[in-house]
């Protein structure tokens, strides 16, 4: 069996805008998921997150169920347009009470709050004026961490600045399957510098307060489909698109050339050098969000591959390979080895940097039953299979402090709407009903041992 030290942290993940709902109350502005979601045809089911678990209410009961588990964190994110709804100018009160509840809530059971201060929920009007595009997001973004870190800091010690920046950059700037669903070519990279810039402004303001700042990634191994010089070169490039640009500025203080030259955008970097010491300012711990592994290929010719054709910048005439692996309901390739190949590479990177698996989990089409029970067999066996390596990798010596389950409640998927459930336990939308999961017992059983 899997053995960890006392002190490993372990806890469950979610994002405002899957959980919450309450999109108009106590005075919360509009974001970006709000417009894309009402926006026909870019959400899977039609579906918004205007209610989506009801969360903004049913904080209290929710973080029972996690203590009632046997975890002891609770990583959460707060709406940006929740504490600043324009996205600049002062504060929401209203909006900060409600996190304030929330983490006294997680203080009262024992569970430590974990928060994000961005998990993709863009103030529409910041957006409106270039959204990260644009460097003055950043610094708004740095305005916000601030306001935070006065109203928070005493009850929140733990503190993440961004979210899977390679998600905003590339899916809300590059291909469009996020919001903003904007299709911007090379200039997603733009959207890569100011979200890093916002992360290394809000990481000052944080440690001010003394608490602990980090940044959750979604970096993962990229193979090569095969030995042949294209399918290397397609590796190397997706895996500086997916990887490097980000952990190269945050940990070396650096972006990668072969990054810049594949999309062009050389030059333009070129004015960014004074922001790469902010960039890299001494983080406290690295989140890994984690889920599967990628293979690529470089086909010569035209791509005829089925799925969409990738218009991320520098991925040109890059194809995802199936190697043959399961794979969860989402299509992504089972290999908990992967987890360890990650931690390792960042390991190698920055050998003192505490690590945190911030996300990991997997969706299956779960069945709740006339007795009231689900049954996720897969689902537990992919997090027993987490939780082996997790020990694994400390075994080996690394500093890796603690695992968050994605996640809490099945939640609103983003562009799968509610169509893919993530959650430990169970959500029935029509009436909130929650349901503890079969594979939430394995944690809790584990835990208790
Ligand atoms: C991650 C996101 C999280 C959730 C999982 C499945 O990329 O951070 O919000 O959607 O994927």
């Amino acid at each position: 069996m899997s053995t960890f030290p006392d002190d490993f942290v372990w806890g469950a993940a979610t994002a405002s805008y899957q959980v919450e709902g309450a999109v108009a109350e106590d005075g919360r502005g509009p974001s970006i998921w709000d417009t894309f979601a009402h926006t026909p045809g870019r959400i899977l089911d039609g579906t918004n997150g205007d209610v989506a678990d009801d969360h903004y209410h049913r904080y209290a009961d929710d973080i029972r169920l996690l203590a009632d588990l046997g975890l002891k964190a609770y990583r959460f994110s707060i709406a940006w347009p929740r504490v600043v709804p324009t996205g600049s100018g002062p504060a929401n009160q209203a909006g900060l009470d409600f996190y304030r509840r929330l983490a006294e809530t997680c203080l009262e059971h024992g569970v430590t709050p974990y928060a994000t201060l961005y998990h993709w929920d863009l103030p529409q009007p910041l957006e409106d004026a270039g959204g990260w595009l644009v460097r003055d997001t950043a610094e708004r973004f740095r305005d916000y961490a601030a306001l935070t870190q006065t109203a928070l800091s005493d009850v929140i010690s733990h503190w993440m600045t961004l979210n899977e920046p390679w998600c905003s950059a590339f899916l809300g700037y590059g291909n469009g399957e996020h919001a903003p669903g904007r299709t911007e070519g090379a200039d997603a990279l733009k959207a890569v510098h100011h979200l890093l810039l916002g992360h290394g402004l809000a990481l000052q303001e944080i440690k001010t307060t003394g608490n602990s700042v980090g940044i959750a990634l979604n970096p993962a191994p990229v193979h090569p489909a095969s030995t042949s010089d294209a399918d290397r070169d397609a590796a190397r490039r997706i895996d500086g698109l997916r990887n490097r640009i980000f952990l190269e500025p945050l940990l070396l203080g650096k972006y990668p050339q072969d990054v810049l030259e594949d999309t062009g955008t050389t030059q333009w970097f070129e004015q960014f050098d004074a922001d790469l010491p902010v960039i890299s300012g001494p983080l406290d711990f690295l989140g890994v969000n984690y889920y599967c592994p990628s293979t690529v290929a470089a086909p010569e010719g035209p791509i005829s591959a089925p799925g969409r054709p990738t218009t991320q910048p520098g991925s040109e005439n890059v194809v995802a390979v199936d190697t043959g692996l399961a794979k969860t309901q989402m299509g992504w390739p089972i290999q908990p080895s992967g987890l360890r190949d990650i931690l390792q590479a960042i390991n190698d990177l920055a050998p003192e940097l505490p690590l945190y698996v911030t996300e990991n989990g997997s969706a299956y089409p779960d069945e709740l039953t006339a007795d009231g029970t689900v049954e996720d067999v897969e689902r537990q066996q992919y997090l027993e299979q987490h939780v082996a390596i997790s020990a694994e990798v400390v075994a080996a010596g690394l500093p890796l402090k603690g695992y968050f389950a994605w996640t809490l409640l099945d939640n609103f998927e983003w562009a799968w709407g509610y169509s893919r459930r993530f959650g430990l336990v169970h959500v029935d939308y029509a009436t909130q009903e929650r349901t503890v999961k079969h594979s939430a017992l394995w944690l809790k059983g584990f835990l208790a041992r």
